[in-house]
C-alpha cells in the first residue's frame, strides 16, 4: 500500500513550462521532470542526489539530462539512469496525468528506502 495515493500535485503545464519542479508529497520532497513526447509526459523522482543527497532541485536540465548542483553526476530523467555511476540511478515514484492535465503521485517509502539502500 503507498504512502500517499495518488495525489495531485501541479498542472501539467507548468511543470511543461517549467521543466522541472520540486513539490512536497506527504513529508516527502519529490522532483518533477517533464518529458515531453515519451509516454507518461511525467517523471517523479526522490529529490534527494543518489551520489550525497543534495536537492536535484537545485541542478540544471538541458537535453533530457539532469545534472546535479553538486558533484556534477548526470541522469537521464526519462529513465532515472545514471550517467556517471552504474548502481546510482534516481529513485523512481509513481507518476501519472489525469485526464484534467494534472499530474499526480503515488509514494511507496518502504519501496524507495528500498532502492536507496547502499547509497
Ligand atoms: S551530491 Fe549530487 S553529484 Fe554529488
Amino acid at each position: 500500500m503507498p504512502d500517499t495515493e495518488d495525489e495531485p500535485v501541479l498542472p501539467l503545464a507548468e511543470l511543461r513550462e517549467r521543466g522541472m519542479a520540486a513539490v512536497q508529497v506527504g513529508t516527502t520532497r519529490v522532483l518533477l521532470v517533464a518529458v515531453d513526447g515519451v509516454d507518461g509526459e511525467a517523471r517523479a523522482y526522490d529529490n534527494r542526489c543518489p551520489h550525497r543527497k543534495w536537492p536535484l532541485e537545485r541542478g540544471t536540465l538541458a537535453g533530457g539530462v539532469l545534472t546535479c548542483a553538486n558533484h556534477g553526476w548526470s541522469f537521464d530523467v526519462v529513465t532515472g539512469r545514471c550517467l556517471d555511476a552504474g548502481d546510482r540511478d534516481l529513485v523512481p515514484h509513481r507518476c501519472r496525468v489525469d485526464d484534467e492535465g494534472m499530474v499526480r503521485v503515488s509514494l511507496d517509502l518502504d519501496l524507495a528506502r528500498g532502492r536507496t539502500l547502499g547509497t
